[in-house]
């Protein structure tokens, strides 16, 4: 069985839900067993994700998230699946302690969401599947740290399967009689554990392994054109970008492109600059398929969002790239008056776009000599 403990969908907006509908549907590709709600997958609301988990053909499970008023759940709280002469109870949760980002999440439903106490949710659970099944795995959105007391505080659970943060078990963890593993985050893992029972129904030999999903894993065929159809569809987003509101820069006036910098005074700057990357920043996106993707239009462009700056590579495609102005400041004025308006460049110029998470190894000192001119 392939199971997912929660937590698939990522980015709230409009690129985050087609990214959760591709990803569901990539579930349903790989034939997924089930998958449990954790926080995030609320992040589109409630109406989007009752829309797509009731279209889906993979069955959802979670116990402790209901409706306020009548204390129904919004999905099944457990299911139980024949697996040869087996019986198996599969209860799912999340952590109470995001009781208040699912709230804030579902309030584009008309009924109020509650996360009830995981602990007490999964005994009353668990009395009421007990006598039906032989074994009870807990798909639990609740960390490591979580799962832990729950094996040793809760009676009657074999196995639970946990997300949420970024830990990941080598090696199964085993506390009071329950295997607890969690194979990390984003997708990049495989958690594989295999259990084997003897004739009366007692697990007599357990295996257990993490797989990386790293490159040597060739793409499927099925997934790589689901992908394509993604990429495709990042196009819808191009309509929300030419609504962007253009400010004033904070250097005033408005951007002019690299060209206006390089026709009569600044060849020599112009050329240096052409053998940089900054020159052809906008390729890396491109290349990635991702060129409408705004949330990495800022640090490969010039002057999204501002006047005269990026919109759109089919409108602007003159503002691609880490041009001077991203560096030295929108040149509208200099071009118009010939004033030299320019402040002088330090590191935290830099640093707007060599962030640690898009540049970890950036070094003031190497970087410098690169791009000077
Ligand atoms: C906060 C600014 C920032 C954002 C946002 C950003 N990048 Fe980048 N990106 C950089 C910087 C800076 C580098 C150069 C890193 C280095 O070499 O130190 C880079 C490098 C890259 C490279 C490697 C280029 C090469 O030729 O090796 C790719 C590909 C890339 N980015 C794609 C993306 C994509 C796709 C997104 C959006 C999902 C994105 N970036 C968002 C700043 C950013
Ligand atoms: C990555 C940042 C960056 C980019 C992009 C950049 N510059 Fe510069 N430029 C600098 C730095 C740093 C200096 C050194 C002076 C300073 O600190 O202001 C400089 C200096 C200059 C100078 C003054 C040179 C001198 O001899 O005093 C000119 C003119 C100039 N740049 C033009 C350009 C032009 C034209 C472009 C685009 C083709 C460009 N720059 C792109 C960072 C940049
Ligand atoms: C507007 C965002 C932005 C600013 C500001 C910026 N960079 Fe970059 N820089 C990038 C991006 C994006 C890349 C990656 C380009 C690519 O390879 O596609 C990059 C790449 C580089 C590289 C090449 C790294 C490599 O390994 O290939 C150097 C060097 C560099 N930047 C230095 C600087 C320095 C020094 C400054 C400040 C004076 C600066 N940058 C300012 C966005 C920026």
């Amino acid at each position: 069985m392939v199971l997912d403990a929660g937590n698939m969908f990522s980015s709230p907006g409009l690129q985050g839900q087609i990214k959760a509908e591709i990803a569901l549907e990539g579930m349903q590709m790989m034939s997924y067993s089930m998958f449990n709600l954790g926080y995030k997958d609320f992040v589109h609301g409630l109406e989007f994700l009752l829309y797509y988990t009731d279209q889906f053909t993979v069955p959802t499970v979670n116990a402790n998230v209901v409706y306020e008023d009548t204390g129904e759940h919004i999905t099944a709280p457990y299911q139980i699946v024949e697996l040869d002469t087996l019986k198996v109870g599969f209860i799912g949760v999340v952590a109470k302690r995001y009781q208040d980002e699912i709230v804030d999440y579902t309030s584009d439903h008309s009924r109020t969401i509650k996360v009830l106490d995981e602990m007490t949710t999964l005994q009353t659970q668990i009395d009421a599947i007990k006598k039906e099944v032989d074994l009870i795995v807990v798909l639990a959105s609740v960390g490591i740290k979580k799962s832990i007391t729950i094996a040793n505080e809760i009676e009657g659970i074999d196995v639970i399967i946990c997300s949420d943060g970024e830990e990941i078990t080598e090696n199964y963890l085993y506390y009071n009689g329950v295997y607890i593993v969690k194979a990390g985050y984003d997708g990049k893992y495989i958690g594989n554990l295999t259990l084997s029972f003897d004739i009366t129904k007692k697990i007599v030999d357990k295996e257990y392994s993490i797989v990386e999903l790293d490159s040597s894993f060739p793409d499927h065929e099925d997934l790589e054109s689901l992908m394509d159809e993604y990429h495709d569809r990042l196009e819808e987003i191009k309509y929300e970008l030419r609504n962007i509101e253009q400010k004033e820069p904070d250097s005033g006036w408005y951007y002019v492109g690299s060209f206006a910098c390089s026709t009569e005074c600044h060849n020599s700057q112009v050329s240096q600059w052409n053998n940089t990357s900054h020159a052809e920043a906008f390729s890396a996106l491109i290349d990635s398929d991702q060129e409408y993707n705004k949330e990495c239009i800022f640090c490969h462009t010039t002057g999204w969002g501002y006047t005269g700056g990026f919109i759109i590579s089919d409108d602007t495609p003159e503002m691609e790239g880490v041009q001077c102005e991203m560096c030295h400041g929108a040149a509208g004025e200099h071009i118009e008056t010939g004033k030299v308006i320019f402040k002088t460049i330090s590191e935290s110029t830099c640093k707007k776009c060599h962030t640690k998470e898009n540049s970890p190894d950036f070094d003031y000192e190497t970087y410098y000599p690169i791009i000077i001119h």
